[in-house]
């Protein structure tokens, strides 16, 4: 979908960015600032048109991200705003469900991870208790997460980060912080 800058994604009629006073790539640049300096080895959940892994890579070491739908990638291929992602030697990509594939990186693999999920509705597995244990388990010690939720202000951000905050500190993380700029939350193991 065309906007003012970088495209952005439409899937099940839900836009992968916000758009809305602000673009795709401004949001990018919020998400990832949560976490900065993003220094090491960074896991990036959910691929989409891979802007949050191409900002990643122009400072950490390593970026290792995961794509459910092939598809996606087809359309990030055609966007030249993604092209890095298929260029740019320290962006490791895989196809396939992060759920699965989180569970076969070993303890503390990363030092920050960039978790951008579509909304709960459409991915209730990359929000539940079984998912956050597992990437608190794979973030070495001191390492932070940047989980995205949503407005954080309207009814149903506040509902779903009410549950995501409660589940991250069962799985384990010290500290949540609130980040309404970036539509999201910080979480410090
Ligand atoms: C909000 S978008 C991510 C945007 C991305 N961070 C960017 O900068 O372009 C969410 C993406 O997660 C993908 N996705 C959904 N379920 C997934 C899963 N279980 N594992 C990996 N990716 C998934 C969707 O296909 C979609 O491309």
């Amino acid at each position: 979908m065309p906007t003012q800058g970088a495209p952005t994604l439409l899937i099940s009629g839900v836009l992968m960015h916000r758009i809305k006073g602000i673009d795709p790539h401004r949001d990018t640049l919020a998400k990832v600032r949560t976490i900065s300096p993003l220094q090491g080895r960074v896991l990036d959940t959910c691929t989409g048109l891979g802007y949050t892994a191409i900002q990643a890579a122009k400072v950490a070491e390593k970026v290792v991200t995961i794509e459910l739908d092939p598809a996606v990638l087809e359309v990030a291929r055609l966007n030249p705003w993604s092209l890095p992602l298929f260029n740019d030697p320290r962006i490791q990509q895989i196809v396939g469900d992060s759920f699965k594939e989180i569970q076969a990186f070993a303890d503390g693999s990363f030092s920050r991870i960039l978790h951008d999920p579509p909304m709960l509705s459409l991915a209730g597995e990359l929000y539940s208790g079984e998912c956050y244990q597992h990437l608190f388990r794979i973030l070495e010690p001191r390492g932070r997460m940047f989980h995205y939720i949503g407005d954080l202000d309207s009814r149903s951000g506040r509902n779903v980060a009410r549950g995501v905050v409660r589940r991250l500190q069962e799985a384990g993380f010290r500290r949540v912080v609130r980040k309404p700029g970036a539509f999201g939350l910080v979480a410090y193991r």
